[in-house]
């Protein structure tokens, strides 16, 4: 081999191995270019896009502008081959049809007969599981535990209680097999074909079949059941159209997936994050017992105690400022935009770097500081405005926000007051960039009893 094809060998290895090391965390990457760069990146990484964290940008595609921005296929189509049509994965004129009737069932009084249904699990979970790890001074797996959790709060919330453990089991497994199955093919779009041939898309194909089987009995014994239920399931059955008609089955089923899907992985993530950087900084620890203790030594959280919750909540909101769950939102233009006096070309993808946002030195002072006092009422009023948004902003924010933040109140409160929890030292915790923001080879803990 001739010195100049060996270079060419050696440029091709070095550029193979940079397009693997980036696509398997390209947090390092984009946060180096917007450094680099400034806000607002005309970048090209395979083709060419916009990276932001320029909060003005973000509030115009996500509110001002928002009608001329689709999510992309990249990622949304594997997404709704998934799990269907529904709020999360519709666009358009049904997509607004679907929110504007369904936004009103997450009123007050639902949620605040969710929370009973939380306490009650919350509980359960602390008696048959962290208990038990606690008395046999067990290690575990932060990650894993939380999304169990999770998995079992949103299940028991959206279907009630009536349904079979044994059936939301297998629901769990075949939803998480299958969500595993999505993010390969997002990030590896070119493993479609071996999965036809390894069997892994037989294997996904069943799997959707046995969770649509799964929901569509739950939904058809609701339908048959006269005893009233106050779940997210419910409030899906109740939804009336403008016109007075009712969600048709396949729109329950839609629906029910991605409020299924949506609602425990993102939560899970932000819990184990939180429980990571409690258990990491002993200050933060104490003060949320204590406030904790002061609160409900007698008696479990409620829903009328969320709003006195404060450092509890601020614990959370500064937790999904470092480790946002949705690290990243992508969009597309329709037509061509200018803001900011950029120009954005009809078709050209932009992603909104929230991750890289809630990091930049730019809004936040100590960006790489756990300081949950930052979200101190006080301290809220000096923040740069629209620079803080993981929940998504404008028309499709977060339908679950409100949902998401009283579970993860309701589980750090009763945690914090039952347990502490360690992190075993020797382990090197990464974030590993999926769709969502995971912990890289999960967070091994103890939980010792207080
Ligand atoms: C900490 C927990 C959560 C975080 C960080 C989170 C974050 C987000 C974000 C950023 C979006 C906007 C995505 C975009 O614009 O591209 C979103 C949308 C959505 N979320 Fe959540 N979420 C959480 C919990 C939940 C829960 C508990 C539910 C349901 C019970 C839920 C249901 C949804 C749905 C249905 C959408 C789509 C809304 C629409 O487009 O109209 N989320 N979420």
């Amino acid at each position: 081999m001739s010195v100049k094809e060996k270079n060419k060998l050696r440029y091709l290895q070095r550029y193979l191995f940079q397009i693997n090391t980036i696509s398997a965390n390209p947090i390092p990457f984009f946060m180096s270019i917007m450094e680099k760069y400034g806000s607002m990146v005309d970048a090209y990484f395979l083709k060419r896009f916009y990276l932001t964290t320029n909060p003005e940008v973000i509030r115009h595609i996500f509110q001002k502008n928002n009608k001329n921005y689709v999510k992309t296929n990249r990622t949304i189509d594997p997404v709704r081959d998934q799990i269907g049509n529904g709020l999360l994965t519709s666009e358009g004129d049904y997509w607004l049809k679907q929110r504007r009737s369904i936004q009103p069932g997450f009123h007050r009084k639902r949620l605040e007969d969710i929370s009973v249904t939380m306490v009650n699990e919350i509980n359960a979970y602390m008696d048959e599981v962290l208990d038990v790890y606690a008395d046999q001074n067990e290690t575990f797996v932060l990650d894993k535990e939380m999304m169990h959790l999770a998995y079992r709060l949103v299940s028991k919330s959206l279907f009630g209680s009536e349904v079979a453990d044994e059936k939301l089991k297998m629901m769990d497994r075949v939803i998480s097999e299958g969500q595993e199955y999505t993010v390969d093919l997002i990030r590896r779009p070119y493993l479609k074909f071996w999965l036809r041939l390894n069997g892994g898309f037989k294997k996904n194909q069943e799997n959707k079949r046995v969770s649509q089987a799964l929901i569509m009995d739950i939904i058809n014994d609701r339908k048959k059941s006269s005893k009233p239920q106050n779940d997210l399931l419910q409030m899906l059955l109740e939804t009336e159209y403008e016109d007075g008609s009712k969600m048709t089955d396949q729109q329950l089923l839609d629906e029910s997936l991605v409020l299924y899907v949506a609602g425990h992985e993102t939560t899970a993530l932000a819990l184990t994050w939180a429980l990571y950087l409690i258990s990491s900084h002993s200050d933060v620890e104490q003060q949320l017992h204590k406030s904790t203790l002061s609160q409900f030594s007698e008696k479990d959280p409620g829903f009328s105690d969320l709003r006195s919750m404060g450092y509890t909540t601020q614990v959370i909101d500064e937790t999904m400022r470092m480790y946002p769950p949705a690290w990243l939102l992508d969009r597309k233009a329709i037509e061509d935009d200018e803001v900011g006096g950029y120009t954005i070309n009809k078709n050209q993808d932009i992603f909104c770097f929230t991750y890289g946002m809630h990091r930049n030195p730019e809004y936040w002072e100590n960006p790489d500081t756990f300081d949950p006092d930052r979200f101190s009422e006080e301290n809220k009023k000096k923040h740069v405005p629209h620079a803080y948004m993981p929940f998504g902003a404008g028309p499709r924010l977060c339908i679950g926000n409100n949902f998401a933040m009283m579970e993860m109140q309701l589980i750090l409160s009763m945690f914090s007051k039952r347990y502490r929890f360690e992190v075993l030292s020797d382990q090197n915790i990464t974030v590993q960039p999926l769709i969502t923001l995971r912990p890289g080879n999960g967070i091994k803990v103890k939980v010792h009893k207080r």
